[in-house]
């Protein structure tokens, strides 16, 4: 069982639309797959049409509490959810270090015999991603190009280590940053790749993903990328995103 962190401060830059496609793709290809959101906003539910308060379903609060006799949502074939609702947000303390809650949960994950687990964050400096950090076994920070992009990023680098240093038993890789939301015509792409290129080197994944209207709308559809017709340039890119994520992971 590997687990992955999606994570960057900074909203709006992809993570949940990372999380849901991810896991469809990853799925698809066989991997029994987990999606757990870590996120008070519920965002993956929206995106998938699951009840996020659904009463018979353990969520994150739960997992959180050490709370397992609920059953686990099931999505599709060997794809389920752990959803996310406001009552994590007794669990989200500024500026406290969080780190061993989740962990705990990890005997009762693996008991389920999942092949790969993608954990959503909040889009806040916040003791749940440390939570779903210090439970990992990988982190991946998805960047959209635009003016600051770079200093989110460096933020997500820089909170990523200090937790793991801060907390003992934290131990993720850092697996690298994906572009997303990529407008090539735009000039100031080439600079923001490149300075990204200088801060990162080897850990920016080759494959992009671009600005797409299929992919802004497919929520409001609860639609994935697999939804879409076989020739789609988001389904493509998606797809091609999730092979290398598979090597990278060693899955
Ligand atoms: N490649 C893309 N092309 C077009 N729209 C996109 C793309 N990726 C994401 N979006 C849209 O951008 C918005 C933000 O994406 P998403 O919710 O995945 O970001 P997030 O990082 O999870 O946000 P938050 O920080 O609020 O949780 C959504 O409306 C989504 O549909
Ligand atoms: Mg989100």
């Amino acid at each position: 069982m590997k687990l992955v962190t999606i994570l960057c401060q900074k909203g709006g830059v992809g993570k949940t639309t990372f999380t849901v496609n991810l896991g469809k793709i990853l799925s698809n290809k066989g991997f029994k797959t987990l999606i757990i959101d870590t996120d008070p906003q519920g965002n993956v539910s929206t995106y998938l049409n699951f009840d996020k308060e659904e009463k018979d379903t353990i969520n994150s609060t739960d997992l959180l509490e050490k709370n397992y006799d609920k059953k686990i949502g099931y999505l599709s074939e060997n794809l389920f959810i752990i959803p996310s609702n406001k009552s994590i947000t007794k669990h989200n303390e500024e500026k406290i270090v969080g780190g061993p809650k989740l962990i705990r949960a990890k005997d009762f994950l693996n008991s389920h015999q999942f092949d790969v687990v993608i954990i959503d964050t909040p889009p806040t400096i916040s003791s749940l991603t440390q939570e779903a950090l210090a439970a990992s076994d990988y982190y991946l920070i998805p960047a959209k190009p635009e003016f600051l992009a770079v200093e989110g990023v460096s933020q997500a680098m820089s909170f990523a280590k200090s937790t793991i240093f801060t907390i003992k038993s934290a131990d993720p890789i850092f697996l690298g940053v994906v572009l997303n939301q990529v407008d090539t015509r735009r000039s100031s792409f080439k600079d923001f790749e490149n300075e990204l290129n200088f801060l990162l080197s080897d850990k920016i994944f080759n494959s992009k993903i671009s600005q797409l209207t299929e992919i802004a709308d497919s929520p409001f559809y609860s639609k994935t990328v697999l939804d879409f017709k076989e020739d789609s340039k988001a389904r493509l890119e998606f797809i091609e995103f999730s092979n290398e994520f598979i090597e990278r992971i060693g899955l």
